[in-house]
């Protein structure tokens, strides 16, 4: 291995790493991105790579974009901070939560602002707590979220999270906080079992660990429309309509995450549209100001708002809130990410380039260490499996998914390797057919040169 660089041994001796491999990374050190310009990014050794990520699910409009720098800077310069707590207010906050409430694929009241994802969520959670004890029914508190979702890394959202990764040794998940199957057909249907009997499936499991707790006790379920981090899994034909009756029946309200799903990645304003999913409270972030700086927001229903009034009236005050909730500048961004995607009609392009992007990628379904291609709109993964036919896994200490996605690296395409072996494709919004054809022509070159090392190695066996 080559000796470190300077930066490398300032950043190795400087940084703690989100979701690396620390003790690993001492020995590679990082990946220094120094630049970006649309889909590509820059290393500081001047290597191109396209970005099939988007970042992280988030830069919808790729990098470097002009007018989102400068209504950051316009901004800025007009009111760089203002707060929105004990009634103070903004313009860029206010006409945010106004665009917000008429964007919304269903009624909300309010919204509340935020700083990310895993805060939104977090925030759903206590007013969902807030709202029952406003209510009178103080024992319905319990959450019900699914194996493999990916809901954040806050206690109580990594808590949803159902990933063992975001659990293990950090003495998560707190009580109360449940996981229900997950709706991935190509690993969890039974042999033969159809998406519609797959997805019937899933919601009588739900009923019966809903009536098995005590639907007294049962607040709420949350689901992304499309699974991400966990796997990008869309779920079976009728699942959420299925799902929906269940929750009704019990009243357990319904919290969709569209921190990924949000703002057109699956070719409407909303996931939940595009998949029958009708939440009564929606959370995002992410795409809503184009990754371009954070902000999240919790779109309320009029019946978790009446509640809040409520408490108001009981305890004087709404003892929840960040500094940074409906920063100005993040708000201003935000509103302008919203203009763009309304003047270029950028929703409607992601459904026009979807199936391309998706013909792409169920081509390479037919690869042989790919079990299973799978997506949606612009959103994708490969799981990379040892054997086609019984589906069988490659052991998960070999990390064939993080090489395949280091191959990927060094033919100059970003992807990510999630667990089970499964490369992910999320790119900007804006990709062109052109650069969606180089993602794939790409993936390609790293799936084969994958394959030849774990021949060579001798894994699949
Ligand atoms: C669906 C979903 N919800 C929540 C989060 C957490 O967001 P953040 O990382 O901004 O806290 C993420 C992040 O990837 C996500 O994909």
């Amino acid at each position: 291995m080559a000796p470190l660089s300077n930066t490398a041994v300032r950043d190795i001796e400087s940084l703690v790493h989100p979701y690396t491999n620390l003790d690993a990374f001492r020995a590679s050190g990082p990946l220094v991105i120094e630049s970006g310009k649309g889909v590509w990014l820059h290393d500081s050794m001047g290597r191109p790579y396209i970005d099939a990520m988007a970042g992280l699910w988030c830069t919808a409009l790729g990098y470097g974009n002009g007018e989102l720098a400068d209504a950051a800077a316009g901004q800025m310069r007009k009111l760089s901070f203002a707060h929105l707590f004990s009634g103070r207010s903004h313009d860029p906050a206010i006409e945010l939560a106004e665009r917000l409430k008429e964007m919304a694929p269903v009624p909300v009241s309010k919204v509340f602002f935020c700083s990310s994802g895993s805060e939104a969520n977090d925030s759903q959670i206590k007013m969902v707590w807030y709202m029952n004890n406003a209510l009178g029914r103080p024992n319905k508190k319990k959450i019900i979220a699914r194996n493999r979702a990916y809901h954040g890394v806050t206690i109580a959202s990594a808590s949803l999270t159902g990933l063992a990764a975001n659990h293990m040794d950090f003495d998560l998940p707190i009580a109360g906080m449940l996981h229900t199957l997950c709706p991935h057909h190509y690993r969890e249907a039974l042999d033969g079992e159809s998406e519609a009997d797959f997805a019937t499936r899933l919601a009588h499991e739900l009923d019966a660990m809903i009536v098995r707790e005590g639907p007294d006790t049962v607040a709420a379920f949350i689901a992304e429309p499309v699974m991400g981090a966990g796997g990008v899994i869309v779920p079976p034909e009728t699942y959420f309509e299925k799902i929906g009756e269940v929750c009704a029946r019990h009243d357990v309200l319904m919290i969709a995450d569209e921190v990924i799903c949000g703002f057109g990645r699956l070719g409407k304003p909303f996931g939940s549209e595009v998949l029958g999913f009708r939440p009564d409270s929606i959370s995002v972030a992410k795409a809503m100001t184009s990754g371009y700086l954070p902000m999240g927001a919790v779109m309320i229903p009029q019946v978790m708002y009446e509640a809040l009034l409520m408490e108001g009236r009981k305890l004087g005050t709404f003892g929840h809130g960040f500094t940074y909730s409906g920063h100005p500048v993040a708000a201003a961004v935000a509103l302008k990410t919203l203009d763009i995607y309304a003047r270029d009609r950028i929703f409607e392009q992601v459904a026009a380039k979807a199936p391309q992007f998706q013909a792409r990628l169920k081509a390479l379904g037919e690869h042989p260490l790919v079990g299973n291609a799978r997506g949606l709109g612009l959103i994708g993964a490969v799981e990379l499996v040892a054997d086609k036919a019984t589906k069988r896994s490659f052991d998960a200490k070999k990390g064939i998914g993080p090489r395949a996605a280091a191959f990927a690296e060094a033919e100059g395409l970003m992807v990510r390797a999630l667990a089970g072996d499964t490369l992910s494709l999320c790119p900007p919004l804006v990709i062109s057919p052109q650069e969606i054809d180089e993602v794939f022509d790409r993936l390609s070159r790293a799936l084969d040169l994958t394959l030849d090392w774990v021949t060579r190695e001798g894994l699949r066996g």
